[in-house]
This record gives structure tokens, sequence and C-alpha cells, in this order.
């Protein structure tokens, strides 16, 4: 009897890619199933994540982002993807906002880590902008991706104190731990086919 299809992913990491391995572990140590990570991309050539990606013998592949206009860019990760016929589009720190053909290309199939619960501290420096708000509590949000940056249906969030002590890089640490487990949890809970969407509540059938 022939195993299920497995849901093929598309990685886009632009840095480090804690987020990436994170997921990937999640899927070597079984912890993650019936999906694969069938490519990982990258719009920074040297980002370190592509170095792990490709030491743990997955396909890659870099399209530079600098200088190029956007929609030209995203074509060609639109293109990249297909050909890698990609069920979900999996963003793990990638700092490019997205065309809305990019969006449009792949409806309700992206999904964003953020590391704020939102819609508190949409953008960059989320993890400063809730400590200078002086919050006493944060987290990460786990989303689908819609035209508005840090905007669209939430599917699973995480939260942690914050302490008097926190400075940006403390805080940001307690953060990525509960990141780690968020994102391969909320892949999971999407491809279970158990949860929908009313409205903007993401909720179990
Ligand atoms: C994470 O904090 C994530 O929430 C944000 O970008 C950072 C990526 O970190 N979107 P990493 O590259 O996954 O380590």
């Amino acid at each position: 009897m022939s195993e299920a299809r497995k849901a093929r992913l598309g990685v886009l990491l632009s840095g480090r890619g804690s987020n990436f391995i994170a997921i990937a572990d999640a899927i070597s140590n079984g912890s993650l199933t019936g999906c694969e990570i069938a490519v990982v991309l990258s719009n920074i050539a040297d980002a370190p994540g592509l170095s792990a990606a490709q030491q743990r013998g997955l396909a890659t592949e870099v399209h530079v982002s600098k200088g190029v206009p956007r929609a030209e860019h995203d074509a060609k990760m639109i293109a990249a993807l297909n050909s890698h016929e990609i069920d979900l589009v999996i963003l793990a720190g990638y700092m490019r906002v997205l065309s809305p053909e990019f969006i449009r290309a792949f409806p309700n199939r992206i999904l964003n880590i953020h590391p704020s619960l939102l819609p508190s501290f949409p953008g960059l420096h989320a993890q400063q902008q809730a400590l200078d708000y002086g919050a006493k509590v944060a987290g990460c949000t786990v989303h689908f991706v819609d035209e508005a940056v840090d905007h669209g249906v939430i599917i699973l969030q995480r939260v942690v104190p914050v302490e008097d002590t926190d400075d940006e890089a403390v805080l940001s640490a307690r953060i990525l731990e509960q990141e780690h487990q968020a994102y391969p949890e909320a892949i999971a809970r999407v491809l279970s086919g158990k949860y929908a969407t009313r409205e903007r509540r993401f909720l179990k059938r």
C-alpha cells in the first residue's frame, strides 16, 4: 500500500533560521508528521539558515532580492515554489514584505511567525516595542499571511512574562523558545484539516 502523500513545505528565510531548524527537527524526530520540507529559499546568499538546510541535505535556492524590483523578485520566488510543487509556504524570518501577487498565488497557504502577541506590536523590533510600551506579557503569534503586514488570521499564540530586568536580548530569547514550539504545532494544526477559519477565528471544526 502506498504511503499518503506528504504535504510539501517551502521555507523562506533571510537569516539564522532557528525557526526553520525547529520545524526540520520536529519533522525528523516524528513530532510533526504528514509533511516534508521540499525546498528552502532565501533572498540572502549567505544566510546561516541556508547552510543549515544544505547540511541537512535539503534542496535550497537563492534568489537575491537586493536591487531587484519587488514584483520581479517575487515572480522568481513564486516560480521556484511552484516548480517544487509546494502546498504550504512557511515564512521563517523572511525579511521581505510580499507583493499582493505573491499572496494571491498561495491563498491561505502562507504562514508567518511574529515575535509579539498580535495585534500588538507589528513590524520590526516587536520585542523592544513591548518593552518600551511597558507590557507585562509578551509572546509570539503564528498567523496566515494576508495583504496587510502582520495581520492575517491567527493560528496559534504563546505567552511569556516580561520580567523587570529584561532587555531586548533576554526577552527575545524567552519568546524564541516558545516560537520553536509554536511553529511546528501551528503547521500540524493547519495540515490536520481539523480546523477551519470563520471570520477571523481559526477554530476546531
Ligand atoms: C523570529 O523572531 C521570528 O519571529 C521573526 O524573525 C525571527 C526569525 O528568527 N519573524 P530565525 O531566523 O527563525 O532564527
